[in-house]
Order: C-alpha cells, then sequence, then structure tokens
C-alpha cells in the first residue's frame, strides 16, 4: 500500500463520518466533521495537540458516540454498536498510548486477541496454550509484524518500537479490514519510526487489510505513506487532500504543526 499513489480507492468509502460533532460538555472537540475512506487508502489525520484527532479515532471505532451526525462502515449505520462489535465486523485500532498488559508475554498478549476473535475469550489461558488453531495464528501475526522471534518475552521488557508493534499486532489479530493507529511511531526513534511504518505497510498488505488510518504527527512519515491527507484544526476538517497537495502548501504546514488552542470552543 506504501506509496501507492496509482491505487484508485472505489468511490462507496470503507467508512465515513458525516457531520459528527462531539462535545464534551460544553468543549466542542469535533465540530460538523465529514470524512471517508476507501479501499486501497492510508490516510493520515494530522493536527496540533488537541485538535481533535483522537477524539475522531474514537468515534470511528465506535468507543465515543458523536454527540451530533452519523458514522457509517460498510454501509451502515454504526451508532451504538460498540468497539467489540465493530471489530467482529473489520474495524480494528491501536491506541495512542500503548494499550499492553506488562505482565503477559507477545504469545499471551496475541492469544487474547486471537482467543477473542475466535470467540474463545472465556478459556483459561492453560488451555490457549494447548489450543493449537490459535497457537499457528498467533504465530502468523506475531511473524507477520516482526515479533515472531519475541514470543516468549514478557512485554514490559520490549524495547519502545516492540511494543507499539505488539500493540498493531493486537489490531491485526483481529484480521480487520480498516485499521486506525493512533500516533503508531509516537515515543520511538526516528530510524524506528520508519521500520514500524515499513512493517505496518507490509503487514497490511499480506493481512488484506483494505486501507489504515493513522494519526501521525511525524510530517516525513505522512508525507511518504499517506495517499490523502485529513488536517484538523481546533476540531474541524481544514483541509482533506493529497500529500503533494498538502506539502505545497506552507501556511497549511504551519497551522498543523501548531500547538494547543490556548481558548476553550464553546459549544452554544
Ligand atoms: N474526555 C474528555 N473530556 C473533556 N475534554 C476532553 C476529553 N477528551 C479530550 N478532551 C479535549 O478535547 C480536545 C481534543 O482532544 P484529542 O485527544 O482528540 O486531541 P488530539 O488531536 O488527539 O491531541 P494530541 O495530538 O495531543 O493527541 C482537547 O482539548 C482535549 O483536552
Ligand atoms: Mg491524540
Amino acid at each position: 500500500m506504501q506509496a501507492d499513489r496509482a491505487a484508485s480507492p472505489s468511490a462507496t468509502p470503507l467508512f465515513e463520518t458525516i457531520n459528527v460533532s462531539k462535545h464534551y460538555g460544553a468543549y466542542r472537540a469535533l465540530n460538523n466533521v465529514s470524512f471517508g475512506v476507501s479501499d486501497g487508502e492510508f490516510v493520515s489525520i494530522v493536527g496540533p495537540n488537541g485538535a481533535g484527532k483522537t477524539t475522531l479515532v474514537n468515534v470511528v471505532t465506535g468507543l465515543l458516540r458523536p454527540t451530533v451526525g452519523e458514522v457509517r462502515f460498510l454501509g451502515k449505520d454504526i451508532a451504538g454498536v460498540g468497539p467489540v462489535e465493530l471489530a467482529r465486523l473489520g474495524m480494528s485500532r491501536a491506541f495512542q498510548l500503548v494499550n499492553i498488559f506488562p505482565a503477559l508475554s507477545v504469545r499471551e498478549t496475541l492469544a487474547v486477541a486471537v482467543a477473542s476473535r475466535l470467540r474463545r475469550i472465556s478459556n483459561p489461558f492453560r488451555s490457549l496454550r494447548r489450543d493449537d488453531v490459535l497457537q499457528a495464528d498467533v504465530g502468523r501475526v506475531a511473524g507477520v509484524l516482526g515479533l515472531g522471534a519475541k514470543l516468549d518475552t514478557v512485554a514490559s521488557t520490549l524495547s519502545q518500537g516492540e511494543k507499539k508493534l505488539l500493540d498493531i499486532a493486537s489490531a491485526f489479530a483481529l484480521n480487520p479490514t480498516v485499521i486506525l493507529l493512533d500516533e503508531p511511531t509516537s515515543g520511538v526513534s526516528t530510524g524506528d519510526k520508519h521500520a514500524i511504518m515499513e512493517v505496518l505497510v507490509t503487514a497490511a498488505k499480506a493481512a488484506g487489510v483494505r486501507a489504515i488510518v493513522q494519526v501521525e504527527h511525524d510530517m516525513d512519515l505522512v508525507e511518504r505513506y499517506s495517499h490523502r491527507i485529513v488536517a484538523l484544526h481546533e476540531g474541524t476538517v481544514l483541509a482533506d487532500m493529497p500529500p503533494d497537495a498538502f506539502f505545497a502548501d506552507p501556511a497549511m504546514i504551519s497551522a498543523v504543526v501548531g500547538t494547543r488552542p490556548k481558548t476553550l470552543r464553546k459549544a452554544p
């Protein structure tokens, strides 16, 4: 999927938000946001701290209900479906702050995710370890994400980059159609960021993932990997365009590489 700008996404979006607003009390975190993601796309959501990027991912993945508006996935309104059922339908995500259980090994972490997909979550770890089908899938997912040699490593002792990959692997373990990643490379060195992105894009191709959406602050990565950039600013969509157009606009770049707005936006 990497920089395959010739990819011609179909007209019907895999998922879309339609006039979505999200208020936290009097505070407007998202304001009338409409955007869609189509087959074959790698879309980056960018914007300064506090722009509403994580809120948008949370709304799209069912963790938050929009205050106003609609979210559609594969043509269906998914309001109230919730993240677990949405993951079953094929939408999965990785989190801004790595969401791993530090005491579990890579194998155990992925086993939990695979078991949830295979609906074997009620089984204790002992029986998961003896479940050959499940363990084969754990090995496959770990291998695709470059963690094949780390299966018996305890998560807390992984490097930051490996923790990020484990979080991404957990999302892949759900066999997603669409994957959303909230800052998949935050907190890792520049060299490791590129390595993570390469693994991610290769893994997505191998796993048949049909679209990737990432929130990303690193503009080098955004430019290199995205087919399209959605720029949020103070909860509204400032731009939705290909990277060439985005990076040709210095005012746009400075609006995106900004700082947290000092004033709160009040809902009417
Ligand atoms: N649960 C909440 N209650 C009240 N305000 C919130 C809540 N969650 C987020 N906010 C506020 O909403 C705004 C958008 O937050 P969000 O986390 O979506 O931003 P972001 O673009 O992901 O920022 P960052 O780049 O720092 O991760 C911020 O001002 C944040 O403080
Ligand atoms: Mg965020």
